[in-house]
């Protein structure tokens, strides 16, 4: 079989390593060929692509990035021809594509499947949003990485006696910021989930600073306090139309210092999440995932994402893996509640 791989959407920690475990087991089990098509769905649409066999992918698990590249480009935006990308696989001879990616990526992968094009889903994101799968790679490093780096923030702040603001990704779902917030003991983890009044925040730090302690709080890129119409955005749509978000912890930390008198700083932690080595758990689940596409296409499971059920693989339908968007449940936050302030 000659099958094109893709990584598209945001970079996630364990891209690489899907990669390596796809062409490793397609190559050695089935004696397959790979395509491996630059920067997501640019490269169809381009026709740039690469050979991918075992040499290509020599030790990859460990790097972070994807060595194909990735981009936010949607095949389907209006104004383009939706022939372009049936026509480049079918030139190239691709039976079928391994698209990785998140909700915007799988999207576009439901749509071809939906025309009739061959395509295995392996769901990519951080945030961990997506409801058909247990976990998503990627989101085991960035909580990994906030909650190195939200220590290091907090350590800053008890020498000033200061309070800290850390903001976090994640989109719609507050699940970085539950699970860094949680594992950096912070006092007051702010999800889009769940909109606070700047009132209650404000207590939480008081009383956090009337212990002795410095208050710090994690807030969610997506977090809107109950006075807003929705999250903080100024800096426009992506090629989905989604607002691209950021900046709220600038917002919050205006906010309560001025309310509080306690000297406060914003920190957005940024790319850095998405960044540098995957951690082991991200490495094993990436490099099975890659595996379990593989063998999906050659039981014709077209149309399908692979998903993790506890620790088995299985398969979803791709339209199932976008319905729904997986986010904090209400009883998780509550359970977090009594950490706080
Ligand atoms: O979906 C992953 C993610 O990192 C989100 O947490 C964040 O809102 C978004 O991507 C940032 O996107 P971009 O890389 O396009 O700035």
């Amino acid at each position: 079989m000659r099958i094109g791989i893709l990584t598209s959407g945001g970079d996630c920690p364990g891209l690489n390593a899907v990669i390596r475990g796809a062409v490793l087991k397609g190559t050695r089990e089935f004696g397959d060929e790979f395509v491996g098509f630059r920067d997501g769905w640019r490269g169809v649409i381009e026709r740039d692509h690469m050979t991918l066999d075992w040499r290509a992918v020599r030790g990859l698990s460990r790097r972070g990035g994807t060595i194909l590249g990735t981009s936010r480009t949607n095949p389907f935006a209006s104004g383009m021809d939706d022939s372009t990308v049936y026509d480049a696989l079918a030139d190239l001879g691709v039976h079928g594509l391994i698209t990785i990616g998140g909700e915007g990526t799988l999207s576009v992968a439901a749509e071809l499947h939906r025309n009739g094009f061959n395509v295995v889903g392996v769901p990519k994101t951080i945030d961990n949003d997506l409801s058909a799968t247990d976990y998503c790679f990627g989101f085991d490093t960035a909580v990994e990485i906030a909650t190195e780096a939200i220590d290091r923030i907090q350590t800053s702040g008890e020498a000033h006696h200061r309070c800290m603001v850390v903001e976090v990704m994640g989109r719609n779902a507050g699940w970085i910021a539950l699970h860094a917030g949680i594992a950096t003991s912070a006092h007051s983890i702010l999800i889009p989930e769940v909109a606070e009044s700047i009132d209650t925040i404000c207590k939480w730090v008081e009383s956090t600073r009337d212990r002795g302690r410095t208050p710090l709080v994690v807030v969610a890129e997506g977090f809107a306090l109950n006075t807003m119409d929705s999250p903080h955005h100024t800096r426009g749509l992506d090629t989905f139309g989604r607002p691209r978000l950021g900046g709220i912890a600038d917002v919050l930390s205006t906010m309560i210092e001025e309310r509080t008198g306690i000297e406060t700083r914003a920190t957005t932690l940024g790319y850095i999440q998405r960044g540098a080595v995957p951690t082991a758990f991200d490495r094993v689940l990436a490099t099975r995932m890659g595996m379990a596409a593989v063998r999906s296409a050659h039981d014709g499971r077209w149309g399908s994402m692979v998903a993790a059920r506890g620790t088995d693989l299985i398969n979803v339908p791709l339209d199932d893996a976008i319905s729904e968007l997986k986010t904090v449940p209400r009883e998780r936050y509550e359970e977090a509640l009594t950490l706080f302030g």
